[in-house]
């Protein structure tokens, strides 16, 4: 099967910053994930290079838009490798592949009797690059999002017959509940198709700086439906020589809620004009907020994730955004809330387990992971490990990131109650007496079998939890799967594995805070 999955493409005009890496973040977890479910996995992302918001920037510079964006561009595609993302192509809307398939694309939509000429008057915001309808606008004409007083614009353009598909979407509504997920986003959306749909610009008259319609090369497109259309002419040329398109489409799209009704409103229009098969769906996240207001450039509080990345690593960051805020909702994120978590959670629990544990496998088994059964105790209840692999897939399946999260990390504190309810350090103490009483047979005690089956049950617990943790924190995850001898990366359920394989002891995977400042 092929899992298809993207990012929003993001302006350059500002400074990559913890908001955008929240996003790409989300989707590399999935894609992470799918791979290890052995899914055929395309894995996209970039930039949005074109429209007014680009061409202000750069006017601002005293720098041609080509100038701006070649200068920034980078920046974003540099980011990856530092939070850790394993995307399969980086596209820039600037691409003259990408340029030419938006034309061939629009021309259809334009040949199938979607487009026409006509006057457009609104509320302009250009940092949404957006025309306000009247229920979107802000108290006095503003933008609701920017908060700036909004330009009345009045121009000649093409339109895109949105209100055509008016049924359509309904339908589409109708049929698919999940097609947006969190169940709020697709109300929202919803509720705007049945507000009735009016017909939108699909180009701008007075910009240069984006790709000219082939049938009136005066006027530029529209840059929301340059941007969207990145998500298909990607596949048409990510790969020299191959169209991954009939490959990898539909999508599976993950966005913040602020661009909502582009995605789940214009798009599957847009893809319905041009004959294309719609996403698989979409989720929507919501903003992580500093102070509690959502991080921007414009307003000045924005987290920098390679301050933080430096400090505690990306996976720390990976990890503390689905677990602070839940996945969907907005939250705030600050470096007191991110100590305490990486402390409690990554250095407390899942350090200590991974630590004890194979120091225990170490100085009790000379570093080989017994051969035992499975622990119905451990595996059984609310919080056993029985079923995890299966509860994580269904709720990654609905990109629910912190619930996935929550169920893994339950297990690992389970794990961590075996520890002290079994207490192994007794059971050795007790191996080694036993082993020691005179006239016995030097075959294996109870307490020795209690002892394998315990550290075979802590190994195969964290190999387990450590499996699906992988796609969240992967450098971890890589760390610690080759410290307890697993090869495979697939994904498998508690037990799967019977032991017998060596193990290493590592560094602490998480030094604790007070420690690594010393
Ligand atoms: N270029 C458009 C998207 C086009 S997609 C076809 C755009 N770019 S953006 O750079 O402004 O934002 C990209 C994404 O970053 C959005 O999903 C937005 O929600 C997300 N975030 C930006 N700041 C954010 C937070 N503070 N918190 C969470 N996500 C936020 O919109």
């Amino acid at each position: 099967m092929s899992y298809y999955v993207t990012t929003p493409i993001y302006y350059v005009n500002a400074e990559p910053h913890l908001g955008h890496a929240y996003s790409t973040i989300a989707a590399d977890v999935l894609a992470r994930h799918m791979r290890q479910r052995g899914e055929d996995v395309f894995f996209l992302t970039g930039t949005d290079e074109h429209g007014e918001p680009v061409a202000q920037a750069a006017e601002k510079l005293g720098l041609e838009p080509r100038e701006l964006v070649d200068r920034n561009a980078p920046k974003f595609k540099e980011l990856l490798p530092q939070i850790n993302v394993s995307n399969d192509f980086f596209i820039r809307t600037s691409d003259p592949q990408h340029e030419a398939r938006v034309q061939e694309i629009v021309q259809i939509v334009h040949d199938n009797g979607y487009v026409y000429e006509g006057t457009y008057e609104g509320w302009y915001c250009p940092k949404c690059a957006d025309f306000k309808t009247e229920l979107e606008l802000g108290p006095g004409h503003t933008c609701p999002i920017h908060k700036i007083p909004l330009e009345r614009e009045r121009e000649e353009n093409w339109f895109f017959k949105l209100s055509a598909f008016q049924g359509e979407l309904e339908k589409l509504y109708g049929e698919r509940q999940d097609f947006v997920r969190p169940k709020a986003r697709y109300n929202e959306a919803l509720s705007f198709v049945q507000g009735g749909l009016e017909d939108v610009s699909l180009s701008r008259p007075k910009l240069t700086w984006g790709v000219r319609l082939p049938w009136d090369p005066d006027q530029v497109m529209y840059v929301w439906f340059d941007a969207l259309l990145n998500y298909v002419t990607a596949l048409s040329y990510a790969r020299e020589g191959e169209d991954l398109t009939e490959r990898y489409w539909p999508a599976f799209h993950i966005i913040g809620k602020d661009i909502l009704k582009f995605h789940a409103v214009y798009w599957p229009a847009f893809l319905m004009a041009a004959g294309y098969e719609l996403p698989k769906g979409m989720f929507i996240h919501g903003y992580l907020l500093m102070e509690g207001h959502k991080m921007s450039k414009s307003l000045g509080n924005v987290l920098d994730p390679f301050e933080v990345i430096e400090r505690f690593g990306a996976d720390a960051l990976r990890y503390y955004c689905f677990r602070e805020v839940s996945f969907g909702q907005d939250g705030s994120v600050s470096a007191a809330g991110f100590e305490a978590r990486y402390d409690a959670e990554l250095a407390n629990e899942y350090g200590n387990l991974a630590s004890r544990t194979l120091a225990m496998i170490d100085r009790y088994r000379d570093a080989v992971v017994p051969r035992a059964e499975v622990d119905p105790d451990l595996a059984g209840g609310g919080d056993g490990l029985a079923g995890l692999e299966a509860k994580v897939c269904e709720l990654l399946d609905r990109a629910d990131l912190t619930q996935a999260l929550e169920e893994i990390w339950k297990r690992i504190r389970r794990l961590n109650r075996y520890v002290e309810e079994t207490r192994p350090w007794d059971l050795a103490k007790d191996e080694e007496r036993d082993s020691q009483e005179p006239g016995r047979p030097r075959t294996r005690s109870g307490a020795g079998d209690r002892l394998d089956s315990v550290l075979y049950n802590l190994a195969e617990g964290l190999r387990v939890t450590t499996l699906l943790l992988t796609a969240y924190m992967p450098e971890t995850g890589e760390r610690m799967l080759g410290a307890l001898g697993v090869e495979g990366r697939e994904i498998q359920a508690f037990g799967a594995h019977r032991g017998g394989q060596s193990i290493e002891r590592v560094p602490p995977l998480f030094p604790k805070i007070e420690a690594a400042a010393a």
